[in-house]
């Protein structure tokens, strides 16, 4: 690992990763022992490893799989979901499923096709249905915290996104935390400062059966061109990211980002169907897309 200068065994990698885990969860606050978490899996690499490190820390924690009913000629969804509950059953643990399309009556291809912002790919509209499906699950079943498994190749190239854009209500709020507000759910990503490759050895040595396959709309996103430019340079400077990354966190919490004249913040208040709160006037925008699904 040459951006720790450092090299180890695969029994020490495998004591090394749930460490620093454990390190990073304490040192950003993210949750107690006593709290009880809920694991967002998809069936890939980073969020199975991230159940199997808080399981083996001896955290409570579930799991929550969405079917989104991505086909894609390799049956995305049905393959992510066997693989998950594969993963649960062998270690007795607790997963939760919800199934988009009985939950919303389309699945995400669907509500592509025939919602007003599907001329192009489902993947800010997959997104929306996500985040609300997720913070549903959390709060309508007592979970204290959320977590998911975003590495730092995740984080790092949405950081590049939002700095080529100056987006300053994102840079405000990225972060290994976002606390819990009215109606939403404290959310963590305890893998924050991992490397992709980091996390692929992990899984790999450690035997968990993942999905290799990315989504099938993931195609020219531009998070995988600034990962790809990102990785260039990490190739010429190792530790490259990493730094991006931390040196952001500490600007921040320095007070970098803290003033923004004349910029108020959006006031929220709950939508009046699912009661997750909203700055729009009436309904929040999942629900506004099922409403106009149901019109059309
Ligand atoms: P992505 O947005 O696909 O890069 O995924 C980021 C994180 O969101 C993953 O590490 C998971 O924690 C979570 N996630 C993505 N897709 C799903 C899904 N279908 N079900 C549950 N969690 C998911
Ligand atoms: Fe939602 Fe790809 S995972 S569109
Ligand atoms: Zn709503």
């Amino acid at each position: 690992m040459p951006q720790h200068r450092m090299a180890l065994c695969k029994d020490h990698f495998l004591e090394w990763v749930p460490e620093q885990t454990a390190r990073f969860i304490k040192k950003y606050w993210m949750f107690g022992p006593e709290e009880r978490i809920l694991v967002a899996v998809s069936g890939g690499k980073d969020s199975l490893s991230l159940w199997d490190i808080l399981h083996r820390l001896g955290y409570h924690a579930d799991g929550l799989y969405l079917c989104l009913g991505i086909d894609g000629g390799i049956n995305y969804s049905t393959r992510s979901q066997q693989l998950t509950e594969k993963f649960a059953c062998e270690r007795g643990l607790t997963l939760h499923v919800v199934n988009v399309q009985e939950q919303t009556g389309r699945t995400i291809p669907q509500w592509n096709e025939i919602n007003l912002r599907g001329r192009e790919k489902p993947c800010s509209l997959c997104g929306l249905v996500k985040r609300h499906e997720m913070n549903r699950v959390a709060r309508d079943l007592g979970y204290d915290v959320l977590a998911t498994g975003h590495n730092l190749d995740d984080e790092a190239s949405v950081l590049f996104g939002n700095t080529l854009n100056w987006s300053s209500d994102f840079l405000l709020r990225q972060g290994p935390v976002l606390a819990e507000t009215p109606g939403l759910a404290r959310k963590v990503k305890p893998l924050c400062r991992f490397y992709e490759r980091e996390m692929t050895a992990y899984a790999l040595l450690r035997g968990i059966e993942y999905i290799y396959e990315e989504c099938p709309y993931a195609a020219g996103a531009s998070s995988i061109y600034y990962k790809e430019l990102l990785n260039q340079l990490e190739n010429h400077r190792p530790g490259a990211k990493l730094a991006f990354y931390l040196k952001f966190l500490e600007a921040r919490k320095s007070g970098f980002f803290a003033e923004r004249e004349g910029v108020e913040d959006v006031e929220l208040h709950p939508c009046l169907h699912c009661g997750q709160p909203t700055s729009a006037p009436e309904l929040c925008s999942f629900c506004r897309m099922i409403k106009v699904g149901q019109v059309e």
